[in-house]
């Protein structure tokens, strides 16, 4: 029953006769003619159907397959250049496998909230099948970046006591009788404790934040990697981010040409994204924002306008450092040279793509970690675990969390992150 030919090994069957399964994507007739587009997920062939060369019934078949419907073909593989994927099919014998009755996402145009109610017929189309390739093969080149460094996976929890990335974004639960529990905003916390068993470790996972903002760069469940690493500062981490991102860019170029091309991607702005990327303070951003005419006041965190003027400055990602410790999170450690600010780096993607990248240095001295804790009025007794860390063997480390839909969405070049995974969800959307 299971295909033992796919469309994208055809290039090892010209000449052979092979039999293909998948869906019609398209089909149209010239008299004794019938072209067939086959999809079957690896890519796309035109089956030609002959009327001398088929029986009746099955060119009549040929005719009745509507847009979706499933079939099986067989015929004889030769390449066609000018053909879709350069290769051609010459029927000689076809199987209705199902029809498709009014697929209801036709060749015309459709709004963009039709199409995310049919977000499970939408991942069939072209544009869709060239994103979710990308983003496997970045899940993909992610895992071989860490795995061939020497970082060890270390998976946390997803339901969580306590908050880690504050307190204003938590999908709150009940469970059972131990109170309140909530939804991970981050492993971070619980890939410190991997940092000191471990020494370089890095979690890859769904997180969640209750994001009431409806805007194009967020997203209420995302997919996260977070590396953590023993004894590296701030200046290592910057080191790893940068070139994590130039391999994952690279890899992709490399790699998913087609479908780059399918998206009409400029990809002479993706060749420019190579080491070394741009370092600049906060204190620097601000006085480009002030240059640019924008009112910003020091202290304030970066908003999204403002992220797009930094990075519209360069041709690469841009790290920005040492933010105000005061907007950022409590486990970051101050810069011992100005207590003002934390030990922070955020990386912005170019053409407006904003903040893909977050990370820090670790604050890891003991009775300087319980301030910030009491500061933020965090409930110590949740935190006595992540002390420990501090208590026992305490050492500088630093990491950082790379989202995996805003890195899809700047690469494939898209609108909004909706399109970056198979299943959004937003504040107005939690189907299908
Ligand atoms: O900057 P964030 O909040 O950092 C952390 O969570 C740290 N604990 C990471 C660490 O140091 N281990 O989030 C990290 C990244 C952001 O730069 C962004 O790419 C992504 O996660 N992100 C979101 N992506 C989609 N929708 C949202 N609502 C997001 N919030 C953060
Ligand atoms: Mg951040």
């Amino acid at each position: 029953m299971r295909p033992t030919v796919y469309i994208k090994d055809l290039k090892n069957h010209v000449g052979e006769e092979v039999t293909l399964k998948g869906w019609l994507y398209n089909k149209r007739s010239s008299g004794k003619l019938k072209f067939l587009i086959l999809r079957d997920g690896t890519g796309y062939i035109q089956c030609v159907v002959f009327k001398g060369n088929v029986s009746e019934e099955i060119f009549d078949s040929a005719d009745k397959l509507t847009q979706e419907s499933s079939f099986e073909v067989k015929g004889k593989v030769k390449a066609e250049p000018r053909s879709v994927g350069g290769y051609e099919l010459d029927v000689t014998d076809m199987k209705t496998v199902a029809i498709s009755h009014e697929y209801p996402i036709t060749p015309k145009e459709h709004g963009i909230e039709f199409l995310i109610d049919n977000r499970h017929l939408w991942v069939r189309s072209k544009r869709q099948v060239a994103i979710l390739k990308i983003r496997a093969r970045i899940v993909k080149a992610i895992r071989d970046f860490f795995d061939s460094r020497g970082f060890t996976l270390f998976d946390p929890p997803i339901i969580t006591p306590n908050a880690c990335e504050g307190t204003s974004t938590l999908f709150e639960m009940d469970y059972f009788d131990l109170g309140k529990a909530y939804l991970t905003q981050s492993g971070q916390l619980y890939v410190e404790s991997g940092a000191m068993a471990l020494g370089k470790v890095y979690s890859f996972g769904p997180t969640f934040r209750a994001e009431k903002s409806k805007t194009r760069r967020h997203l209420t469940e995302f997919w996260m990697v977070e590396p953590e690493m023993a004894f590296y500062n701030l200046d290592d981490d910057m080191d790893l981010a940068e070139e994590f991102l130039e391999y994952i860019v690279q890899t992709v170029l490399a790699e998913c040409k087609e479908e780059l091309k399918e998206l009409e991607r400029d990809t002479t702005k993706l060749e420019k994204v190579v080491r070394p990327f741009p370092r600049i303070s906060y204190d620097e951003a601000v006085e480009i924002l002030k240059k640019n005419g924008i009112n910003f006041e020091w202290g304030n965190d970066l908003g999204g306008t403002d992220e797009t003027v930094i990075s519209g400055q360069y041709d690469r990602p841009v790290m920005v450092h040492r933010y105000p410790a005061e907007v950022k999170a409590f486990y970051m450690k101050r810069d011992p040279e100005n207590l003002k600010v934390a030990l922070a780096v955020d990386v912005l993607a170019p053409e407006g793509y904003g903040e893909i990248i977050g990370g820090s240095q670790r604050e890891d001295d003991l009775d300087l970690l319980l301030s910030r804790i009491k500061e933020h009025n965090l409930p110590q007794s949740f935190f006595e675990w992540y002390l420990d860390l501090r208590r026992f063997g305490s050492v500088p480390h630093s990491g950082f969390g790379l989202g995996l839909e805003r890195t899809v969405s700047w690469i494939c070049g898209l609108e909004h992150l909706r399109e970056a995974i198979p299943f959004p969800r937003m504040i107005y959307r939690n189907t299908p």
